[in-house]
């Protein structure tokens, strides 16, 4: 029997990954409006409380530069579940100066204290804290596939993730991947990051006087995979990504290129080290004279490992941008 010819079918359904991406997970029936990220994959913020004790140890170091303003916003963005607010606002009151705000298209969870503002955008003149831990990941993309014809769009059928290539990107797009992904070879892709670095930046502007620290597996110019490394994520494993809404769809960040002359890009390995998390086994002496003491530090050093491993978490990338405290990275040093 002849196969059946799919008259018209590549032109109406296939579409940019950007907005099968942007459909699959914020669409209304999208992926992270119906799930909570902690149900499908693990982030810092689940791994160990020992994530938000650093965190609460930034907001104290943020204070301090700040001259310890009257109202301190901490701000998360693409918050989740609310868990990483939820465990700050319990370990570090900072006198009731502490003023913690989820920004998350998911509706507020049952449970999150009240103490927890929670809306869909960010708010206007932070003075504070904004920290976004695997957020920018989940920003909708394109991606460009260089052809022998030249860079062309990759289109995709959200229905079954079937792709085709479709027509030439945009000039800014262009520019993009000429600047920070260049393709060398027939096949070589380029996920363009435009959209993140248009994210971040907005999230920088709300902030008038602060820190904004953005947290994400990535990759840098000098080592793009040029496979790309878009990924679907159910249920703790990893999955084919098809943006038809099943499933989270990723893509590792390009951090460097959201990078200013302000700001910063360290590893996570460097950041929480910094903040004081050293993964250091304590001493077997105190075995001897306080066993549960011990055991508790030995579970903490454990923790504090996974985090700083520079295989895994600890190899996550830090883009810090201060704003008005200019010579924050100095007491840092990151
Ligand atoms: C990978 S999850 C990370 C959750 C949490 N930060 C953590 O580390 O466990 C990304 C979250 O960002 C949210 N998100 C993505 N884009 C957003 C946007 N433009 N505004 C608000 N929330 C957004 C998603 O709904 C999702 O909950």
């Amino acid at each position: 029997m002849p196969s059946q010819p799919q008259v018209g079918w590549e032109h109406v359904d296939m579409v940019p990954w950007r907005t099968a991406m942007q459909q699959a997970l914020y669409g209304p029936s999208g992926f992270y409006l119906r799930e909570r990220p902690g149900a499908h994959f693990r982030t810092s913020v689940h791994a160990s409380r020992l994530f938000a004790s650093a965190v609460a140890e930034l907001v104290r170091r943020v204070d301090e530069a700040l001259g310890h303003p009257g109202r301190f916003d901490l701000v998360d963005v693409g918050a989740g579940g609310g868990e990483l607010l939820t465990a700050v606002a319990g370990l570090e009151d900072l006198s009731g100066r502490l003023a913690p705000c989820a920004v998350e298209v998911a509706a507020r969870p049952d449970g999150v204290p009240a103490e927890i503002g929670w809306r869909p955008e960010m708010p206007e003149a932070v003075t504070g804290l904004v920290i976004a831990n695997e957020w920018l990941d989940n920003i909708p993309l394109d991606v460009v596939e260089l052809s022998p014809d030249g860079p062309r769009l990759v289109l995709v059928d959200p229905a079954t993730g079937t792709e085709r290539l479709g027509p030439a990107p945009s000039a800014a797009d262009l520019t993009w991947i000429r600047r920070w992904w260049p393709l060398r070879k027939p096949g070589d892709r380029a996920e363009v990051g435009l959209p993140r670095c248009a994210a971040w930046a907005d999230v920088v502007s709300s902030l008038h006087a602060g820190l904004a620290v953005a947290i994400d597996y990535g990759h840098l110019l000098a080592d793009r995979p040029m496979a790309g490394t878009l990924t679907g994520y159910l249920d703790g494993r990893m999955v084919r990504p098809v943006p038809d809404g099943s499933c989270d769809i990723t893509a590792h960040a390009a951090l460097d290129a959201c990078l200013d002359p302000d700001g910063v890009l360290t590893d996570q390995r460097s950041a929480l080290r910094a903040l004081g998390l050293t993964g250091a086994r304590p001493s077997i002496e105190l075995a001897r004279i306080d066993p549960r003491g011990y055991l508790a530090a030995l579970c903490a050093a454990g923790e504090e490992a996974e985090l700083i491993d520079p295989g895994g978490l600890g190899g996550f990338g830090w883009l810090l941008r201060p704003v008005g405290i200019n010579h924050f990275h100095d007491t840092m040093a990151w």
